[in-house]
């Protein structure tokens, strides 16, 4: 008995040892992401180059011209400068090393091409078109090195049709920030069926090394944050078409009674009109029978009005 608890002991401590030394070797497995390349510069490219080059990754950021990228570059300074007041309060030399070490990890390009031979990540932000995004996909596959991930920051485009537009579709996965990037501690990674499970493991480290939280979804429509809160937003407004309650009242009634930061009509000002109609136009479109995706008469005539939110001067509410 004793000699059969001794070598089961043994066994188990072999087993352990066996998968302690698989999980090793996958791990060693994982791509360690230094080099990232970052394209487009505009609201959610710039946050993200930001604080990938921020966590002390090289950066290299790309858009399509010079005057673009100037005032990425300028956007990216203003937004260290309130993170290194807050993050290094009473140190301003702490703060302002901060802020060099960032802007030396960060470089612009024009031309992608030119520099994804040297890239471990490409993390695509740029207009939300599925033609235009498979076109660049597609011609950067190519040229990027065998080992190369690529990620989508889409709102609402499929992952799985932009990673068919490359030859990689196992190291393709969603990598989905929240605006603004550097406040936002979320990012969603969506996985496909084809997205290895390496690829995974890699990005979810990749995340945390930004100071991000990662949670993990399929390929479906919205993810995790939009797919709820999109048909919320919906609901706020076809209560307040119904006439049932105010705009007003809505947005106090969701802060103070279920501790919102935003009140629906305050954040739909915010993400901009057009934006969300896009987003639930596009699902309506492919599920038309769900009324969670039904469309909203007054948000489309806001929409026609050019009444986009806070970016406009005006939507919901007036800003000027
Ligand atoms: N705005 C948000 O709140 C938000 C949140 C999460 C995800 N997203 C997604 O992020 C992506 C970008 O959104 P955004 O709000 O930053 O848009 P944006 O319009 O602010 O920026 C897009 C940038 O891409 C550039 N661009 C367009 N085509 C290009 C090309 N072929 N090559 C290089 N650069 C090109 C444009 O010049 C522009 O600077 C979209 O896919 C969007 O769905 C947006």
């Amino acid at each position: 008995m004793a000699f059969a608890t001794r070598r089961f002991v043994r066994a188990a401590s072999s087993a352990s040892s066996s998968a302690a030394a698989a999980a090793a070797t996958a791990a060693a497995k994982k791509l360690l992401v230094k080099h990232v390349t970052v394209i487009g510069g505009g609201l959610m490219g710039a946050g993200i180059a930001q604080v990938a080059a921020a966590a002390g990754h090289t950066v290299v950021l790309v858009d399509q011209t010079d005057e673009i990228l100037k005032n990425s570059k300028k956007g990216i300074e203003e937004s260290l400068k309130k993170v290194a007041k807050k993050k290094f309060a009473d140190k301003p030399e702490a703060a302002t090393q901060f802020i060099e070490s960032t802007l030396k990890n960060l470089t612009v390009s024009t031309d992608p091409v030119a520099i994804v031979h040297s890239t471990d990540l490409v993390i695509e932000a740029i207009v939300e078109n599925q033609e235009v995004k498979n076109d660049l996909f597609k011609r950067l596959d190519k040229f990027a090195p065998e080992h190369t991930i690529f990620a989508s920051n889409t709102s609402s485009l499929q992952i799985t049709q932009l990673a068919n537009s490359t030859t990689r579709q196992d190291r393709f996965s969603g990598l989905h920030f929240f605006n603004p990037v550097p406040v936002m501690k979320l990012v969603e990674i969506v996985k496909t069926p084809m997205t290895s499970q390496k690829t995974f493991e890699s990005l979810v480290d990749f995340t945390k090394a930004l100071g991000k939280t990662a949670v993990s979804c399929k390929d479906t429509p919205g993810f995790i944050v939009n797919r709820l809160l999109v048909p919320y937003l919906m609901e706020a407004v076809r209560l307040y078409e119904r006439g049932d309650a105010s705009k007003e009242d809505i947005d106090i009634a969701m802060k103070l009674g279920a501790g919102y930061p935003m009140g629906p009509f305050e954040l739909l000002d915010y993400v901009g009109l057009d934006t969300s109609k896009y987003i639930i136009d596009g699902w309506y479109m492919s599920e038309p029978d769900n009324p969670l995706f039904a469309p909203s008469p007054l948000l489309n005539k806001l929409v026609e009005e050019k009444k986009l939110g806070k970016k406009t001067g005006e939507g919901f509410y007036k800003y000027k």
